[in-house]
């Protein structure tokens, strides 16, 4: 079918093998060295939910580690997979400036204009989201008062 013809081979693929599915926990953090950063964000129109966790160098703010858990749907399973990695060796301001754009091109194919149907995108922002609560954790700060990102949706 049509909707079917929308979703790319990187979605389909991390949708159903995440690279970086599972928790983070206090002992992992101290193992690296790291702080352990859990941020939660969640989409109230379709009630889909993840939880980001980060361990972060304190001396040099790079993210060591990135990993997630999600009642979400595929595509958010697949953007949230994606987002993990991309934050993995960036420093928090870094990662601060992923959109959930970035995330939308990282998981297309080659020829693709899409990487899932534009109902779809909203389950990538929910990505985006969650990395600026993780940031607003790490910083100790508020979480509006952090610069937003170009959104598309
Ligand atoms: Fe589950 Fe649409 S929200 S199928
Ligand atoms: Fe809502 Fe995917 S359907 S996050």
């Amino acid at each position: 079918g049509e909707l079917w013809e929308q979703y790319s081979n990187k979605v389909a693929d991390r949708m159903n093998n995440p690279r970086h599915f599972g928790v983070l926990t206090e002992d992992d953090a101290k193992q690296l060295g790291g702080r352990l950063v859990i941020a939660d964000e969640g989409a109230e129109s379709c009630g889909d939910t993840v939880r980001l966790f980060w361990i972060v160098d304190p001396e040099t703010d790079i993210i060591k580690k990135a990993t997630f858990k999600s009642f979400g749907c595929g595509t958010a399973i697949a953007a949230t997979d994606m987002m993990a990695e991309m934050c993995i060796g960036k420093t928090v301001d870094e990662a601060a400036k992923i959109t959930n754009l970035d995330v939308e091109h990282a998981l297309r194919d080659e020829k693709d204009q899409a990487a899932v149907p534009p109902q779809k995108m909203h389950c990538s922002v929910m990505a985006y989201e969650v990395i600026k609560r993780a940031t607003s954790i790490y910083r100790g700060v508020d979480i509006a008062t952090l610069a937003e990102a170009d959104i598309v949706c």
